[in-house]
């Protein structure tokens, strides 16, 4: 360096397979005020500020020494004896000869109102070819920021990447899968690749090159979605299983393993079997069918299952009351009893939760604190406290008139309770609370409230007007300052053994408009995960909140719901070129990182 610098900064010094961080000194900080600079000319020379650095692979494959659950073999005499195994296909002429409740015909009636005008351009499984290493390299590193490289995390961080079947899959319609309620928003949403969701990431054919490319760069954990209706494509019990279904993710879940990634299983991300929608009552008997299904197959080899992904924000899309909340209670109850009594598997089960954390707009208002605290009721409350605590719900939801919640039996209290083995949520950013402008018992009253039954005013712009941070394409935001209270709010209230941060990310403004170097360069992505991350350090270390790990979303831009331009991926996908191309972004990078700093090795 030309010129030394001295005070508070923290220097990165970037040389070739080091990242090596040097902490300035307190007393170097103290002299700082006083230091005057003194002016010199010497002979200019240029210095290098880069050097290559290569990401590191996993070690594969990956072998558990003890299974998670008796293999298939031992176990398949809890499957009911009478079930059908076939596949289907979707030819639409099927419709016109009908051939009983569960043939061919009868599954092209399925998908009667929904087409996809697309097709995937391919229709079988790509084999990977290994990553060149010209991908592998690092970006430019991270300039000046404070690493806390002292504060280290478990040799079993659970720390990973995440994504969900219909968001990635595409293939909608092939191999037997039934549609989803889902495929309500994908088959009117588009006619080309660019939008449809019968293509989005074709992940359902490229899955293996997808693993291949996460253990390439190192990650060694991948959260992904079992699609529900590719297992039970008319959704219900004791109608036929597809086995083309049962097949592929068996198949995913070897590669994760080939390639030395420990997978973490959804059984349903939002994509209900169609059938379910109309009515949620007959839930349990049709999820556990489904989930017997595949934990039987699967459980041997994976040792976390997540049973619904956010179920506590679906009423009102998915579900059409708030006593649907009871049904997939139940449902999840009944799934976590099976495999504990029955199965004997011995991995862990949770539900994951949406939460941005309502902090009250002006802390020193009561009615805000009280504005805040009834949307976390609302929000967790709802099926935390009967699943972590043993308790009803909330007093709030409970006295809400025109709600039509009914209480929890102590029956039902006592099957939910300690259903859980640890809390999974997806606290993306927080939102300010206040009440609505009616007041929470007027508006609590009103069910024409627009902000009913909540009755909260929720708001990114704090008292004094400032946003609490640079704002995404959609609602998140960089906000780290709300992280840890985010996770302390849970650990406090539920009191759980751990709390895995299930997903989080960051969708940059405008970002699918960029040129494709500008996308991957993802500075303000990285700046979201990096400074998430800080905060997360602080709340095991100055807190005591137990963090037993953080996943990703997402490892590919995707199809958030509907459309493809709220990007959160951590790798482009190129949709325009015909190619399907993966490309990782810096933050991925970045986010290995973090974590070779500071994961203790086994
Ligand atoms: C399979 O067996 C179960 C339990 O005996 C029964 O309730 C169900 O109706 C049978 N299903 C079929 C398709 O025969
Ligand atoms: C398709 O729509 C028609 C008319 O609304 C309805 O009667 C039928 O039940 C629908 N079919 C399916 C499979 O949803
Ligand atoms: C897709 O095509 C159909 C028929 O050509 C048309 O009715 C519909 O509006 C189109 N949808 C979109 C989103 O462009
Ligand atoms: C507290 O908040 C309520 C609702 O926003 C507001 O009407 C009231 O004036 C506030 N009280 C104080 C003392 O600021
Ligand atoms: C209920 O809310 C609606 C919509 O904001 C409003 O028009 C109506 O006056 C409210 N009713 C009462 C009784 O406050
Ligand atoms: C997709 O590929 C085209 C052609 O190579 C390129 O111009 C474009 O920037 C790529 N898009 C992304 C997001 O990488």
């Amino acid at each position: 360096m030309r010129c030394s610098l001295t005070g508070s900064y923290v220097l990165i010094l970037s040389v070739v397979g080091v990242s090596q961080v040097v902490q300035a000194s307190p007393v170097a900080q103290e002299s700082r005020a006083s230091r005057t600079s003194s002016y010199s000319y010497g002979s200019f020379t240029y210095t290098q500020v880069t050097s290559t650095r290569y990401a590191t692979s996993l070690s594969s494959p990956l072998s558990f020494a003890t299974p998670f659950a008796p293999a298939f073999s031992e176990v398949s005499t809890l499957l009911p004896s009478n079930v059908t195994y076939t596949t289907y296909d979707l030819h639409p002429s099927q419709t016109a000869a009908p051939d009983g409740q569960y043939g061919q015909s009868a599954y092209a009636a399925l998908w009667a109102n929904l087409s996809y005008t697309s097709a995937p351009p391919f229709t079988t499984t790509v084999t990977p070819i290994a990553v060149p290493s010209s991908e592998l390299i690092y970006p430019p590193t991270l300039y000046n920021r404070i690493y806390s490289a002292d504060l280290k995390l478990p040799s079993d961080f659970i720390w990973g990447v995440a994504a969900s079947a219909w968001q990635i899959e595409g293939g909608l319609q092939l191999e037997g899968r039934g549609p989803s309620a889902l495929d309500t928003i994908g088959a009117i949403q588009s006619n080309d690749s660019l939008s449809d969701a019968n293509i989005a990431d074709l992940s359902y054919f490229m899955y293996k090159e997808d693993i291949a490319r996460l253990a390439a760069i190192g990650v060694p954990y991948l959260s992904f979605s079992i699609s529900w209706p590719r297992i039970v494509p008319f959704g219900v019990a004791g109608s036929p299983i597809n086995t083309e279904g049962l097949q592929h993710y068996d198949d995913v879940i070897n590669a994760c393993l080939e390639y030395g990634i420990t997978p973490i299983v959804t059984l349903n991300h939002v994509d209900f079997p169609l059938s379910q929608l109309s009515d949620f009552s007959s839930l349990s008997e049709n999820f556990l069918y489904y989930a017997k299904q595949v934990m039987t197959r699967y459980a041997d080899r994976v040792p976390y299952w997540v049973t619904f992904n956010e179920p506590n924000i679906g009423v009102g899309t998915s579900f059409s009351e708030w006593n649907d909340l009871t049904h997939v209670l139940t449902a999840h109850a009944a799934v976590y009893h099976w495999y504990k009594d029955e199965l004997q598997g011995t991995g862990q089960i949770t539900i994951k939760f949406a939460n941005n954390l309502a902090v009250p707009l002006d802390p020193s208002n009561s009615s805000h604190v009280d504005a805040a605290l009834r949307y976390q009721d609302f929000i967790l409350g709802i099926m935390g406290n009967p699943l972590f605590l043993g308790e009803q719900f909330p007093s709030e939801a409970l006295n809400t008139p025109n709600l039509n919640l009914t209480p929890l039996t102590q029956d039902q209290i006592s099957t939910i309770h300690g259903t859980i083995d640890f809390w999974a949520f997806d606290p993306y950013v927080a939102q300010f609370a206040s009440p609505a402008p009616a007041g929470i018992s007027a508006c609590a009253a009103n069910q024409s409230d627009s902000a009913w039954p909540e009755c909260v005013t929720a708001t990114m712009i704090q008292a004094d007007g400032w946003l609490m941070g640079d704002m995404s394409n959609a609602y998140a935001s960089i906000a780290p300052q709300y992280v840890r209270q985010q996770l302390g709010y849970v650990w406090d209230t539920f009191k759980p053994s751990g709390i895995l941060v299930s997903e989080f990310g960051f969708n940059p403004f405008a970002d699918s408009q960029r040129a494709g170097d500008a996308q991957r360069y993802d500075l303000e992505r990285t700046l979201y995960y990096q400074d998430f991350l800080e905060e997360i350090l602080k709340a095991i270390y100055e807190d005591g909140v137990n963090v037993i790990g953080t996943l990703a979303w997402s490892y590919l831009d995707n199809n958030e719901f509907g459309s493809y331009e709220n990007q959160y991926g951590m790798q482009s996908v190129n949709r325009t070129d015909g190619s399907w191309r993966r490309q990782y972004k810096r933050s991925l990078f970045d986010y290995v990182d973090f974590f070779h700093e500071h994961v203790e090795s086994a």
